[in-house]
């Protein structure tokens, strides 16, 4: 059976050295059980030391978002969201029906590459105007009247899909950009005051009630549906995930008022300093290359802002060896970013006998003419050790997190939770190791294979993301790593769901959030 993780079989004889090129690549990208283990440990580890506000030991921010307590799918109301992470941002009208239904409204606005690199206050005060001529057009304000906090605000949610640390669940300080955005003036800024100042300078009547990042909106929007989720993740042209936490783990809070809170982690940056992640010199060219040299080097080795460039930098590689379309390149495939994501998704769904669609790509997007069916095969093996080694480290950073909740301390070993770890368990809160990393598995799998399914013992993950939605294998391939760190019931414990419009959904649920708790505190 051709499952996910064998590599296509070649119809052509590839010569030695062709054979030879491709094996030592299978190598460097093929991540074994025992290293995701390795890696597992040391996430885990680093979450903790993020928690406790030790930021030389770790790479993850583990922020706080100040949004706590449970939703059960029975709230109501309407609520303006914007959702600004890439190279469109949107705004929503969400109505939140009740019964886990919603009704969304939405419409995309380009940011051109000029503001993505424009100074924060312009990117800011465009975006001021959408939402203005979004609420005109849609004659919002009489839709929603009966929502309002006042007679004449609306309330919104903002999906901000960058590292903020956040003092408040509507304030939080940009750490950095990401995902190829540059805006002087924005970074150790509060993005909340910032959106607010344009609403107000364009006479918007929207008061920005929460800020959240994607992975929170996630999170929230799944959990309208599944009340027990317990992470939120994207996997797309960035990636990042977010939990919820016991706030007595999270030491950087001074006096927690809620007994649970989601944390951002922001994973993306996990390992920045290369100590555990089997970086190849293909990761550390594009990694120097690139905007943010040096941060979210896991990032670039997951999500769909940078797959595509490592491929290309293989590609260039073979191809300056002589082993691919006879040592030629084209102007395009030279050109840094010209080779993308969506191709290398393309490329891997051609199951056709002669490839024809690889070579259509080729030919139109990238200029090469490939002639032999060899350098098709040969390109298609490489887009499978990329997109397959991202699958399997998307599966450990939520390995992590699931063993993380499980362990002692954790969420999910609170009670209430069916599923726990007993005390002589306790084997995850100890440093990387693959030994005692081993003894770890055995009793997750003792402990997920004796676990009865039904909804209330499911761990819920919550996923946003072309990248998972779109590129062919990388669910089953995610599924296929899970399986390796937590067991065999893995599948049918931690179900991986797409969650509809995470961001929308989840802004204006943090909107909701922000203001029972505003009327609760008068
Ligand atoms: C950002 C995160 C975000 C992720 C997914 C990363 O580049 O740092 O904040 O959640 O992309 O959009």
């Amino acid at each position: 059976m051709l499952t996910s993780s064998t590599p296509a079989k070649p119809h052509t004889k590839w010569s030695d050295k062709q054979s030879k090129a491709l094996a030592d690549l299978t190598e460097e990208f093929t991540l074994s059980t025992a290293q995701l283990e390795h890696l597992t440990a040391a996430f885990i580890d680093q979450m903790q030391s993020g928690l406790a506000g030790d930021h030389k030991s770790s790479d993850l921010a583990m922020i706080p978002t100040f949004v706590s307590g449970r939703l059960d799918g029975q709230e109501r109301g309407s609520y303006l969201a914007l959702d600004l992470g890439g190279t469109n941002f949107r705004v929503c009208l969400i109505t939140l029906k009740g019964n886990h239904d919603v009704e969304p409204n939405s419409e995309s606005f380009k940011v051109t590459e000029h503001l993505q690199e424009a100074h924060i206050s312009e990117l800011m005060d465009f975006i001021a105007i959408s939402i203005k001529d979004f609420i005109t057009r849609e004659h919002i304000s009489s839709k929603i009247a009966k929502h309002r906090s006042n007679s004449n605000t609306l309330e919104l949610g903002f999906t901000f899909s960058f590292p903020v640390t956040q003092t408040a669940i509507d304030a939080g300080m940009l750490l950095r950009w990401t995902k190829g955005f540059n805006c002087p003036g924005a970074v150790g800024s509060d993005i909340v005051q910032l959106l607010q100042e344009a609403l107000d300078r364009k006479e918007v009547k929207v008061h920005v009630a929460a800020l959240v990042n994607d992975t929170v909106g996630t999170l929230l929007a799944h959990s309208y549906k599944y009340p027990n989720t317990f992470i939120g993740a994207i996997f797309g042209t960035g990636t990042n995930g977010a939990y919820v936490e016991a706030t007595r783990s999270i030491k950087t809070m001074p006096t927690p008022t809620a007994k649970e809170m989601i944390i951002n982690i922001e994973w993306g940056n996990f390992d920045k300093d290369k100590r555990f992640l089997p970086v190849t010199p293909f990761d550390n060219k594009l990694d120097r290359e690139s905007i943010n040299p040096g941060v979210h080097v896991f990032e670039k080795m997951i999500s769909g802002m940078y797959l595509g460039e490592i491929t290309r930098n293989i590609l260039l590689h073979l191809i300056d060896r002589r082993l691919l379309f006879d040592g030629t390149s084209s102007q395009k495939l030279n050109a840094h970013w010209s080779f993308k994501t969506e191709f290398m998704s393309q490329i891997e769904s051609d199951t056709s006998p002669n490839l024809t669609s690889i070579a259509q790509i080729l030919k139109q997007k990238l200029e090469i003419c490939s002639k032999a069916q060899i350098d098709r095969e040969i390109v298609k093996a490489v887009c499978e050790l990329v997109g397959k080694r991202a699958a399997r480290l998307s599966a450990m950073a939520t390995a992590a997190v699931v063993r993380k909740g499980l362990s002692d301390g954790g969420h999910l070993a609170g009670d209430g939770y069916p599923l726990k770890l007993s005390e002589k368990h306790r084997v995850f809160d100890t440093a990387a190791g693959v030994n005692k990393s081993e003894t770890a598995v055995e009793k997750v799998h003792e402990r997920t294979d004796s676990a009865v399914v039904h909804d209330g013992n499911l761990i819920h993950v919550g996923i946003d993301g072309s990248v998972f939605k779109l590129y062919p294998h990388f669910e089953e391939r995610m599924v296929e790593g899970l399986t390796e760190l937590l067991g065999s019931r893995a599948k049918d414990l931690v179900p991986l769901n797409i969650a509809e419009d995470g961001s929308g959904v989840g802004a204006a649920l943090a909107a909701l959030i922000a203001t029972k708790n505003a009327v609760h505190s008068r």
